[in-house]
């Protein structure tokens, strides 16, 4: 019998391939729940569950909302500029602040590395990591390897590519973690500059070589350059990266034929991926968003001391 043992979600480096897979696991019976005609579970009733964005976010946001309110938990979302943290208060007296609120799970994402960490050692509500600045973005990876493994039925032995802005993101970083632990080889392909080679220590392949970074893989995960990260100085325009390192129909041909698209979003069409290829019937992108919100109960309701066990 396994059971879930962690207070907080900060991230998945810490965890285990056996929580890991737990996680998924009970992801899957929170997505069945979501194919019901009754799409609402009781599981968190009488609960508060705290959106904390200090950073921009469509589908994090959204899908921890829908998440919290699809297991009947009361649901508040506070952004940096609603809040009184634009007046000077501190991270820690804003959720000391909402924990004398009686607030159980405080979700954060913060552009400062370690702040969601920073939070679960004082508080006494659960912590839940939306994406701590290039840290770490543990739900994407989980609703990644989610959809892969709803794809391909499995993740060890998976050839797993991540194309784009790797060196100052979350999602790469989570996703390296979490599937190098399950088994998948996974190399990180793009410019030089934004895609260094201490990414090895990691324990996957680095290549700055387009056609051997799609050559054999079974999944091609793009992400966006940051420019809201300063991009300027790391390649010499958008165009150029276009050419170099953009998955155009042309390239995709050339892939196998199994293999399919994934990207975490928001995307810029035209830029990382032909438009056309991300509404095409291999990309997974609008699935991957859909199976965040099963895998964002499980989280939802584990961290909070639900007994989802199995045997
Ligand atoms: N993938 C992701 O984190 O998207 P948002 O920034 O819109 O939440």
């Amino acid at each position: 019998m396994k059971t879930w043992q962690r207070k907080d979600l900060l991230g998945i480096q810490d965890l285990s391939a056996d929580e890991i897979n737990f996680l998924l696991d009970s992801a899957l019976a929170f997505k069945q729940v979501g194919e019901r005609t009754v799409k609402k579970v009781p599981s968190l009733r009488g609960k508060t569950v705290i959106n904390l964005f200090i950073e921009p976010s469509t589908r994090t946001r959204t899908s921890f909302e829908l998440a919290a309110k699809r297991l009947s938990a009361d649901v508040i979302n506070i952004t940096a500029s609603a809040s009184s943290l634009v007046k000077g208060e501190t991270l820690k007296d804003t959720a000391l602040n909402l924990q004398a609120l009686n607030a159980d799970i405080i979700v954060i994402r913060h552009s400062a590395a370690g702040a969601p960490h920073f939070l679960g050692k004082f508080l006494k509500a659960s912590v839940v990591n939306a994406g701590d600045g290039a840290h770490e973005h543990p739900t994407q990876a989980l609703l990644d390897a989610f959809t892969i493994r709803e794809k391909k039925g499995r993740i060890a032995g998976l050839k797993v590519t991540i194309l784009g802005d790797i060196l100052y993101s979350r999602v790469a970083r989570s996703n390296v973690w979490l599937l190098t632990k399950l088994g998948a080889e996974v190399t990180l392909a793009g410019p030089s500059t934004l895609v260094p080679r201490v990414f090895e220590e990691l324990g996957c392949r680095v290549t700055h070589n387009i056609d051997e970074a799609l050559r054999d893989a079974d999944v091609i995960n793009l992400l966006r350059i940051q420019h809201e990260r300063q991009r300027k100085t790391m390649f010499p325009s958008t165009g150029e990266y276009t050419a170099m390192f953009g998955l155009n129909k042309e390239r995709f041909s050339r892939m196998k034929p199994d293999s399919f698209i994934m990207h975490p979003g928001p995307i810029n069409r035209g830029v990382e991926i032909d438009s056309d290829l991300a509404d095409g019937n291999r990309s997974v992108i609008l699935e991957q968003v859909t199976n965040g919100l099963a895998v964002r109960m499980a989280v939802l309701f584990l961290c909070s001391g639900g007994q989802f066990s199995e045997s």
